[in-house]
């Protein structure tokens, strides 16, 4: 079975307007309610999630990353810590389900919609054409 995993930047700070939440980061608050989202009967059972500290969108707090191999890496920010959960675990089951990972827009959830910070290719199986190309450099 294919290995999921969606990591969680659990150093993201909280805004300014989330007011004082200084015992918690917001990504460690997000972390925390996805890990509770995705019990082991849950719909999202298949997908690992993994704490990161920092994901280099630092300034685009929330930050996570579905990735997942031979899949599209998707990678979201500007995300709640709160209001995105319940869509980023629809997003994971979506995530799960195309072989490819590639959601269509329209089926993706608006926190996903408006939360792409970027979305990356799977890494090329082939190494000998890999090699190829570096010897052409
Ligand atoms: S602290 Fe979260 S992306 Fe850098």
């Amino acid at each position: 079975m294919t290995q999921h995993t969606l990591f969680v930047c659990v150093l993201c700070r909280f805004s300014k307007t989330d007011g004082n939440q200084a015992e918690l980061s917001a990504g460690q608050s997000l972390f925390d309610r996805l890990s509770a989202g995705l019990a082991p009967d849950s719909i999202c059972e298949n997908i690992h999630l993994h704490p990161v500290r920092c994901l280099g969108a630092c300034s685009h707090a929330c930050v996570v990353a579905f990735a997942a191999p031979n899949k599209l890496t998707f990678i979201l920010s500007n995300l709640s810590p709160t209001d995105s959960v319940p869509e980023l675990l629809q997003f994971s089951g979506q995530y799960v389900a195309y072989a490819d990972g590639k959601v269509p827009h329209k089926e993706r959830p608006d926190a996903v919609k408006q939360g792409i910070h970027a979305v990356l290719p799977h890494l090329p199986l082939d190494s000998k054409r890999w090699t190829l190309r570096c010897e052409h450099l």
